[in-house]
């Protein structure tokens, strides 16, 4: 099942998709002031939802005491982006070094091709955002950033274009970078095999790699350019019982 105007995925049954609905239309309608509507909107947050927040938050804790930075490959709407500069705020709010930076193209796949099978029915495109998106996403990591120690200093960067080219220049630019934690999740394989290996030196004992879509029949590219980089006995994918879908690996 698609969503109508991004063509992004949704796996939820029908009952589900109709009890979201309504609480959607509850979120829409909603009584609360708004003094007090952030500071509610856990009432809206479904088990689901609530499972990767808490996922994110137990990765976040096995890089609490590792040095480097945080990517994310794959943003779309950022809320990963989001909440692990939350959790920035809350786990480590003086480290300095812990920069957030989210690749994307911010119009969707580019590169999809055979080893992504046809499975998800995507195309080029698919998975893209509103017009402009990065320029919002970035006025609210700014106030992510505002609501949390150090706020003078920037340290998010959302990175727009193609990753087969973006990811490469980026480390060329930033040769000190150590990558203490990467997320996986492009979905499709050519961008994920190009940052994988412009990853890899930049990675040390303890780096935390988080693969969104591993073992997936619907989108295979991922786990073949896991395989083709790093070779599937050269990792160990761990995961939580409370996701689905998420697993990760500790760089050993
Ligand atoms: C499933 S979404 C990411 C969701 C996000 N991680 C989250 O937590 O909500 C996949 C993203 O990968 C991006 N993407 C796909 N191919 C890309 C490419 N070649 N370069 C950069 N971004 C790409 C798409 O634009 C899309 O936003």
């Amino acid at each position: 099942m698609k969503t109508d105007q991004y063509d992004a995925i949704v796996l939820s049954s029908t009952d589900e998709k109709s009890a979201q609905a309504m609480l959607l239309e509850h979120l829409k309608t909603t009584p609360l002031p708004d003094d007090e509507l952030l500071a509610n909107l856990g009432l809206f947050l479904t088990s689901k939802n609530l499972s990767r927040l808490l996922f994110f938050y137990e990765i976040y804790r096995k890089i609490v005491c590792t040095h480097g930075i945080i990517v994310e490959f794959g943003v779309r709407w950022g809320q990963t982006l989001s909440l692990l500069s939350a959790l920035r705020g809350i786990l480590e709010p003086f480290n300095r070094h812990r920069k957030i930076v989210g690749f994307d193209t911010f119009e969707g796949f580019v590169g999809m091709n055979e080893k992504d099978g046809q499975a998800c029915r995507c195309r080029d495109g698919s998975f893209s955002v509103s017009n402009r998106y990065e320029e919002h996403l970035s006025e609210i990591l700014t106030l992510q950033e505002q609501l949390n120690p150090m706020s003078h200093i920037r340290r998010f960067e959302l990175v727009k274009g193609d990753a087969a080219v973006t990811v490469p220049h980026y480390f060329d630019r930033h040769p000190e970078t150590i990558v203490s934690l990467a997320i996986f999740d492009f979905d499709i394989y050519a961008p994920t095999r190009v940052a994988l290996e412009a990853l890899r030196p930049h990675l040390a004992k303890g780096s935390v790699l988080v693969f969104d879509e591993l073992c997936d029949d619907i989108f295979p590219g991922e786990t073949i350019a896991v395989r083709e980089v790093f070779g599937l006995n050269g990792l160990r994918f761990e995961r939580y019982p409370m996701t689905s879908r998420v697993s990760y690996a500790v760089v050993e």
